[in-house]
């Protein structure tokens, strides 16, 4: 995230002791443990990443045709999208969480739905995971940042969820939340960490069962990374990717907005809606283009900002007669 609030490095004396993780069942293993040189600042392109060993999903594979389901950009290397990864609970620099997220342990995971539902109650992994029908979205995640990838996710639509614990008449928006494990999240244990934890996020009703938002338990066919947020993270590709939350194990329906992690943070730089738009500029930055990945000092590649991160066609309905740069 934003200068003003990047922080150092956390020290070697919070590293958890060998035996501690070593123990931890892990649901992917090999996953994240390369250690990936800290040159962000110096070269943004992603270092050599961990790649994943994650297990093969079944899914039904995006193709041409599908509007707004598939793109045929480039896609971002599995390995860039792996290397560079913003996840402050396991520490701010964009190598940290591929260094360190492999701490967290992913299985056994459940999801509690609560709120403004009739039927509350919990799903775990193995319910998610055969309990929905997974398909491939090849989308453009566009970070608040001003660097952009393009990921074939697998995942299921997130109204497909909700809809299974039947929200009531009085369920307005959605509340997700990150797991907050501080043993296993060393992020969280820094003095400096900046974040009231656990990571919150959320979304307005129409806008979560809208069939571009999905609930990712995958990426290039195989289980997500853990700092890609496994096992389940959102992805709600016309908004910034901060609103796409990981590692989620509470979704809660609520008639009232939610408050959301940057928001509490600095709500005058990040809004609630996070709408992508070129020409809301950020207060001390412009939108108005993008990094796409890989890009390096001598390559930035960079490319405009489109509205709604292109999705206009999909989601600009969702804001008819809303001032976006009041409600940005
Ligand atoms: N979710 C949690 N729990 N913690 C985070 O720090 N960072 C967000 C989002 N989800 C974040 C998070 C931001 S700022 C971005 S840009 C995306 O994750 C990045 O996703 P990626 O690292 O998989 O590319």
């Amino acid at each position: 995230m934003p200068k003003r609030f990047s922080i150092p490095h956390i020290a070697s004396s919070e590293i958890t002791p060998e035996a501690v993780y070593l123990d931890r069942r892990q649901f992917m293993r090999g996953v994240g443990i390369a250690a990936a040189p800290a040159l962000a600042s110096l070269a943004t392109r992603a270092q050599a990443a961990p790649t994943t060993g994650g297990a093969a999903l079944d899914f039904a594979a995006a193709a041409p045709g599908q509007e707004g389901f598939y793109t045929d950009e480039t896609r971002t290397p599995l390995d860039d999208v792996a290397a560079y990864c913003n996840f402050y609970e396991f520490g701010t620099d964009k190598g940290d969480p591929a260094r360190h997220a492999h701490e967290m342990t992913v299985d056994p995971w459940s999801i509690e739905v609560s709120g403004e539902v009739n039927k509350p109650g919990k799903l775990n992994l193995e319910d998610i995971l055969s309990g929905f029908d997974l398909e491939e979205r090849i989308y453009r995640l566009r970070c608040v940042e001003a660097w952009s990838m393009v990921v074939p996710w697998v995942g299921f639509p997130l109204a497909d969820i909700l809809n299974r614990f039947e929200p009531t008449s009085k369920a307005r928006y959605v509340e997700f939340r990150t797991l907050y494990r501080r043993a296993e999240m060393r992020g969280t244990r820094s003095f400096t960490s900046i974040i009231d934890w656990p990571y919150r996020e959320g979304l307005r009703m129409d806008e979560a069962m809208n069939p571009l938002a999905i609930l990712s338990v995958g990426m290039y066919g195989k289980t997500l990374p853990n700092q890609n947020g496994a096992p389940v993270r959102l992805v709600v590709p016309w908004k910034y990717g901060f609103k796409s939350i990981k590692s989620i194990v509470s979704i809660r329906l609520t008639d009232k907005q939610p408050k959301t992690s940057w928001e509490m943070l600095a709500a005058n730089e990040y809004g609630f809606y996070a709408k992508v738009n070129p020409e809301v500029d950020h207060p001390r930055w412009s939108q108005a283009t993008e990094r796409r990945l890989p890009s390096t000092f001598f390559q930035p590649n960079r490319i405009p900002t489109r509205m709604f991160n292109g999705y206009e066609e999909q989601v600009a309905h969702l804001y008819s007669g809303m001032d976006l740069s009041r409600y940005y």
